[in-house]
């Protein structure tokens, strides 16, 4: 049997073929390289829901199944079993840390968490209740100034440097971004601190890195909470080739440096029909405010004339429940025994859940409840602010992004990003 496809032009009759190339798992793509020198024709993907942009050996997902790995490992067992730095490790390294090479890189990452002095000053300049995205954007960027170094891509120890770098200092930036906002002091890395607790310190320490007391004394933050943060940094860690990542992709091919690739990634993530939608999930939980508005709200989701859009439900890619999702929901419960977790919010959340998956509309178009739906609850009770949800996807999206970075520029024959126009114009 041939691996090709014949595409007929039915004004003329002309076929022309194209190789059909076989992926190690999902559905197989048309090569479709040289359709304009064939056909004297451009395709046409409207938001790319048919087109494969690379080959890629991190991340794979089948959305039809709800199932997601990182390096060929299910992320269920990866939530479960191991930390957040061992899945960096297996992301840039292709294979799990051994307990050694663990950690020297949480060594590694601890000391690399501090930054600059000029850094850390430019974040006075900008205006004070910035969005922290919109400061992380600018700050990221800025890291390349101070990081310019020529980043030889067959150099091994320069693009892993390059790659920690940027993973440890993500905390650090973006907690600043946070402290900045509402006019606090920057609390500087300890590295007595693991990644993910040294992350809720700088967050919500006092001046000296004393924490909030009561009268039944300090509030420390408890090894659940950082257990729970660290899931979360998890299961958002990479989701092979979403807008972000496509943003991130695009500008490495241009030859730009990796940080300003990133910032990109972080600003087009910000948005609300991508990771911004855990911050518009809470408010707008908290808009319809009780249980009984709970009806009214989807059916103006449902309503074709209204443009309210039920937020942390649908994806591109998923057309069965989110796997991500599937451990959040089973976290929140865990939570709810040993945390405050808003029970209102929880109630009104579980309320929309119910209905919309046992509503034809939703139904009919698998729109299931994505990761956002449920992020957000969690982050409340680990008492991060709602500003701060986003952020805390681009502190664990950053090392998918810099691992996906490190596969383009190694990639053998990888061609600027540069697609064609239906022009409509004059
Ligand atoms: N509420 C109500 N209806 C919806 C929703 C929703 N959340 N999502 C999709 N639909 C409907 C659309 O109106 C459309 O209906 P139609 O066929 O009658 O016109 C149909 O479902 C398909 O929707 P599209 O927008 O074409 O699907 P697409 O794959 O382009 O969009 C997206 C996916 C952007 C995630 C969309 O589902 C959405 O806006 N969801 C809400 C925002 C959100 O939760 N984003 C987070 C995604 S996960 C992540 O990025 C981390």
């Amino acid at each position: 049997m041939k691996s090709s496809i014949t595409v007929t032009d039915n004004r003329t009759g002309k076929a022309y073929e194209f190789d059909i190339l076989d992926g190690t798992r999902g559905p197989s793509v048309v090569n479709i390289g040289s359709f304009y020198a064939q056909t004297g024709l451009f395709t046409y993907d409207n938001g790319y829901t048919s087109t494969a942009s690379c080959t890629s050996n991190i991340t794979f997902i089948d959305g039809e199944k709800g199932e997601l790995r990182y390096r060929g490992i299910e992320i269920e067992e990866l939530a479960e079993n191991r930390s957040y730095l061992e899945v960096c490790y297996l992301l840039l390294n292709e294979k799990l840390p051994s307990q050694e090479e663990c950690a020297l890189f949480d060594l590694e990452l601890r000391h690399r968490s501090f930054l600059h002095e000029g850094l850390t000053n430019l974040f006075n300049s900008f205006p004070s209740g910035s969005h922290p995205m919109a400061t992380l954007s600018a700050a990221t960027a800025a890291l390349s100034t101070f990081h310019f170094n020529h980043l030889d891509i067959n150099d091994e120890a320069e693009y892993q440097t390059m790659a920690r770098r940027i993973v440890a200092k993500m905390p650090t930036i973006a907690a600043f971004a946070y402290r900045h906002s509402i006019g606090a002091g920057f609390i500087q890395p300890d590295i007595d601190k693991s990644f993910t607790e040294n992350f809720l310190y700088m967050m919500r320490a006092y001046p000296g890195g004393k924490m909030h007391r009561d009268l039944s004394g300090e509030r420390t933050i408890k090894p659940i909470e950082i257990q729970a943060l660290d899931t979360i940094f998890t299961l958002h860690a990479d989701h092979e080739q979403n807008a972000s990542t496509t943003a991130v992709r695009n500008i490495a091919s241009t030859g730009a440096h990796p940080y300003v690739a990133i910032s990109a990634g972080i600003s087009a993530l910000w948005g609300r029909a991508h990771g911004g939608a855990n911050e518009s999930v809470i408010k707008q939980l908290e808009m319809i405010g009780s249980v009984e508005n709970v009806d009214a709200f989807i059916q103006r989701a449902k309503d074709p004339k209204d443009d309210f859009r039920l937020m942390g439900f649908g994806h591109r890619v998923y057309k069965n429940f989110d796997p991500r999702a599937k451990v959040l929901k089973g976290l929140q419960v865990q939570l709810q025994e040993e945390l405050h977790l808003d029970s209102n919010l929880m109630q009104i959340a579980r309320k929309i859940e119910e209905i919309a998956l046992s509503d034809e509309y939703f139904i009919s178009r698998k729109l299931y409840p994505n990761i956002d739906f449920y992020s957000g609850i969690i982050l409340t009770a680990l008492q991060i602010p709602t500003s701060m949800f986003t952020p805390i996807f681009v502190i664990g999206r950053t090392i998918g992004w810099i691992s996906q970075w490190i596969e383009f520029k190694k990639g053998k024959g990888m061609k600027i990003a540069r697609p064609r126009q239906l022009y409509l114009g004059k």
